[in-house]
Formats: structure tokens, C-alpha cells, sequence
């Protein structure tokens, strides 16, 4: 089976848990094709879907769902009736939704998703305040890739023929928890006068084409607060706000202990 996996991935855990989902889809029997969308000429490209028997989209989750650069990718898409599956990475709050929402897109486009699957990364947003789990890749990262692998070639090649069950959220409510999510965590990201080495780091590694180097600022209608570009810099030099205190409030009406967190576990959507 010809498999293609696209993945968009701003800060790498994407990447690599598409890596590790495409060696357990190669071991099974799987002639897999791995292609990043991350860039904005990357989601450009034209993908001709009918060279492949299924595919496979790996996405992070921001704020309940797929990131709007990938959003705004699917719907472009023509899935010409082809098997798909998903899987997200996130930092353990909230994937539910997305799983169907994007689901929904990909049902839009002409693709019958199949399964989907969740798993837990680093979470961008330990980086300015929150103190979610840092030990995120385990050993179970490889098990729920193998069966999320060995389950889902089963529906792409109809010995299953159970798909995903359609959402219960609206358009208008995700749209409301994304854009309050959104708003709380999110100051754009800024270089606020430190000099830098002008690499252009930052302004090659951002998937929107937000960021200028030139000035150190983000466009805020183009940035998706994806933090590549913070992650990307050499010098440390851009930051956005310390949001330690609403990670307070939120440990604090969520119960989150650090035992909690680790009960946490990447699984599959069936
Ligand atoms: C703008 C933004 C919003 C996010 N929203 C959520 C969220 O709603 N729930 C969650 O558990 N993690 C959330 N995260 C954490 C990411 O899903 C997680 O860090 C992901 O693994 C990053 O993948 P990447 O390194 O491939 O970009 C968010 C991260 C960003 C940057
Ligand atoms: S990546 Fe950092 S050092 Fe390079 S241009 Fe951007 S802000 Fe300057
Ligand atoms: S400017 Fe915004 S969209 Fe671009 S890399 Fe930085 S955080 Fe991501």
C-alpha cells in the first residue's frame, strides 16, 4: 500500500511523531511518502492524492484545533474520495474537538477519514510560563504509533470498514474557544530593541509569513502564535508575554497536579 503522510509542524513534535508513525506504517508493509506542509510554499504545492491507496495528516493542536494555516490548507484540497486518517500532538488539554472538527474539513474536501489519534508533546506554551509535562515521548508513544498503524491499515484497506464519527461541536463554538484561548496565551512575538545577527531565522521559519526580521514584529493578522520562530532563533532574542499567572489560575480551577499530568496518555481516536 502507497501511503502519504503530510505533517505541519511549527516547533518539531509533530515531525517527530510523524517519523515514528511512518516506520510502524513501513514495518506493517506500507511504502510511505513523508512530506512537511509547514511553509506557506509547501502547502502550495500541488499533491496528486491518486498516487497513493490513503493519507495519513499529522497536525498540532492549537486552541481546541488544527492551526489556522492548516485550516485554511484543507480547504483547498481535493481528497477525490480517498481514505485518510489524522493524528494531532498537543500538550494534554483539550484534543477532543479537534479530532472531529477537522474531521469535518477533511469530509468537506472529499476525504473519508477513517481514525484518528492523539499524542501528547512538549507544550509550546511551557516555554513562557506554563509548567505542563516535559517528559512527553515515552515508550508509549511507540506503542499507540504501532497500533494506531496496524488499526488504521485495516480501514484504509476496507477489512475495517468502521470511519470516524461526525462532531458535536459547532463551527461558531469552536470558533469562540479558539479565539478566548487564542487571546490568553498569546502576545505576539517581539524582539522589543535587542540586536540580533540579522540571520533571518525567524522570517524563513514561519509557516504564515508573519514575521519580519527587519523590524523583529510579528503581522498580527497573519501569525498563528505557533512559536517556530522563537524556537528557531539562535540568539533567544524574541519573546512573547510570561503567562505564569493565568498556568496559576488554571492549575487551580482544573485540580491539575503533577501526577495528573503524567496519568495523561497519547491514544487513538477510533
Ligand atoms: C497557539 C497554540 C495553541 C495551543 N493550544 C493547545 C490546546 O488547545 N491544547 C493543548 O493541549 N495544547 C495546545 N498547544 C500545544 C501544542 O499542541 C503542542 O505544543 C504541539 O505538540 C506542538 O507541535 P509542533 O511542535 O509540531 O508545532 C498549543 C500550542 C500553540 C503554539
Ligand atoms: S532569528 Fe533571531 S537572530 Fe535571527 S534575525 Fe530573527 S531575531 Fe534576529
Ligand atoms: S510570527 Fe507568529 S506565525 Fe510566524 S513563526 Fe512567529 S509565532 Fe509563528
Amino acid at each position: 500500500m502507497k501511503l502519504l503522510i503530510l505533517y505541519f509542524s511549527a516547533t518539531g513534535i509533530t515531525r517527530t511523531i510523524a517519523k515514528i508513525i511512518g516506520d510502524k506504517f513501513a514495518e506493517i508493509g506500507c511504502q510511505v511518502t513523508i512530506s512537511d506542509i509547514t511553509s506557506s510554499a509547501d502547502r502550495q504545492k500541488t499533491f496528486d492524492f491518486n498516487a497513493y491507496h490513503a493519507v495519513v495528516f499529522g497536525v498540532p493542536i492549537h486552541s481546541w484545533r488544527a492551526p489556522k494555516a492548516v485550516t485554511k490548507w484543507i480547504k483547498t484540497l481535493n481528497g477525490q474520495g480517498k481514505k485518510c486518517s489524522t493524528f494531532f500532538t498537543y500538550g494534554g488539554f483539550g484534543a477532543h474537538p479537534t479530532h472531529y472538527s477537522t474531521g469535518q474539513l477533511l469530509g468537506n474536501q472529499n476525504f473519508i477519514v477513517v481514525s484518528s489519534a492523539e499524542f501528547m508533546g512538549f507544550y509550546a506554551f511551557d516555554r513562557p510560563g506554563r509548567k505542563a509535562r516535559e517528559d512527553r515521548i515515552d515508550d508509549s508513544f511507540f506503542e499507540v504509533a504501532l497500533e494506531y498503524a496496524g488499526k488504521t491499515y485495516k480501514r484504509f484497506t476496507g477489512e475495517d470498514n468502521t470511519v470516524l464519527e461526525k462532531t458535536n461541536y459547532t463551527e461558531e463554538q469552536l470558533d469562540s474557544i479558539e479565539s478566548f484561548k487564542f487571546n490568553v496565551i498569546t502576545q505576539l512575538p517581539t524582539r522589543e530593541g535587542k540586536s540580533c545577527s540579522m540571520c533571518l531565522i525567524c522570517e524563513e521559519s514561519c509557516p504564515t509569513e508573519a514575521m519580519k526580521a527587519k523590524y523583529g514584529e510579528a503581522d498580527q493578522e497573519k501569525c498563528i502564535a505557533c512559536l517556530a520562530c522563537v524556537d528557531n532563533c539562535p540568539e533567544n532574542a524574541l519573546k512573547i508575554k510570561d503567562i505564569s499567572d493565568s498556568w496559576s489560575f488554571k492549575v487551580e480551577i482544573e485540580k491539575l497536579t503533577g501526577e495528573s499530568m503524567k496519568k495523561q496518555k497519547s491514544k487513538l481516536y477510533l
